[in-house]
């Protein structure tokens, strides 16, 4: 069998997901990174995982940092979302262009304003696996507010349909 990368692209982007921006404070810059491969991993202790390209700066500035957000995007965040995957994005521009403003947490960390979640990380360990690394970190706070998700699926940005019930 000859699995292409297009077609394991196709697979993996059947799974729905929502949409994050992991956020790095770079000596009072914001540094933010759109990711989708986020997930869950342990309840004790409090562990989270994000899987970042080796090749993008979020990933030397999660190593270097050490600390990071991780904001949910609501269903009015698509602007962010598109501004933070973009190669020639700058802190300077985030508000005029996509409307991301940020609060600072206790730690400093850049914690996005409007997103329905955010998680204060501080990095337990980081496994490389392939042309990506996985970042495992310890989830030290949480902000959860109410609203809608934006959702990324093939492809595309997504909004929750119908509730199918209980
Ligand atoms: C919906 C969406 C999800 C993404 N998820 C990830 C991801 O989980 N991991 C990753 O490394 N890049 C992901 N990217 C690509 C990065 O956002 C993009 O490469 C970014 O420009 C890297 O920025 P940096 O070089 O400043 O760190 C995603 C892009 C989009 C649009």
């Amino acid at each position: 069998m000859s699995l292409n990368p297009s077609e394991f692209r196709k697979a993996m982007g059947s799974f729905a997901t929502g949409v994050t921006i992991i956020t790095v404070d770079l000596d009072g810059e914001v540094h933010g990174m759109t990711a989708n491969a986020f997930a869950s991993v342990s309840l004790d202790p409090l562990l989270v995982l994000v899987c970042v390209d080796a090749n993008t700066r979020t990933h030397a500035h999660l190593h270097a940092k050490k600390r990071f957000g991780i904001n949910v995007l609501c269903e009015g965040q698509r602007a962010i979302s598109e501004y933070y995957a973009r190669p020639d994005r700058s802190h300077e521009h985030a508000e005029t262009e996509a409307g991301a403003r940020f609060d600072r947490t206790k730690h400093g960390t850049p914690m996005l304003h409007g997103s329905l979640a955010y998680l204060e990380c501080r990095l337990h360990s980081a496994e490389e696996a392939g042309d990506h690394t996985i970042f495992i970190a310890e989830v030290e706070d949480v902000v959860v507010r109410e609203g809608e998700p934006l959702l990324f699926f093939r492809g595309k940005y997504r909004e929750v349909g119908e509730d199918v019930g209980e």
